[in-house]
């Protein structure tokens, strides 16, 4: 069963918005990293991203039914979500949360996560290769099962 990494808002433009705070790699770059990391593990992995909570929404309801684990970066959604955190908590598997940059060095209201009632670890501030140390803690998750 794969791993689902999902992404929510303003997150395709990565590598050109607040290049200061998220750096300079493009969700593309992001994408690639974890697909030859994937394989390595021997992982295989659905990699999305959407601007619309309720696509967020189905695309967990789609893990429930296919997938190991998720990991997501909620993006905005993290601070506002009951949705995202509501279909998180009818899926039975791992959940991981990466957040690109230090949330908590950021303004008080990042510093608050409806996911964070849900993950099972939280990934904030190493930049993109939190995505990839997620899926080498998702692979020891999947594999301890
Ligand atoms: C983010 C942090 C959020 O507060 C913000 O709204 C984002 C990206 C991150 O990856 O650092 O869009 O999730």
């Amino acid at each position: 069963k794969p791993i689902f990494i999902l992404n929510g808002p303003n997150l395709n433009l990565l590598g050109k918005r607040q290049p200061e705070i998220y750096g300079r790699a493009t969700l593309e770059d992001v994408a690639d990293a974890c697909a030859a990391l994937a394989e390595d593990l021997g992982l295989s992995i659905r990699f999305h991203q959407s601007n619309h909570e309720g696509q967020i929404v189905d695309w967990i309801h789609q893990a429930r039914d296919e997938g190991a684990g998720v990991i997501i970066n909620p993006a905005a959604y993290t601070h506002t979500s009951v949705a995202i955190l509501d279909a998180l908590n009818a899926f039975d598997g791992p959940v991981l949360e990466v957040h690109i940059s230090n949330v908590h060095k950021r303004e008080a209201f990042r510093h608050h996560s409806y996911v964070s009632l849900r993950a099972d670890g939280v990934i904030a501030g190493f930049g993109t290769e939190g995505y990839q140390l997620a899926l080498r803690r998702m692979a020891t998750l999947v594999k301890g099962k």
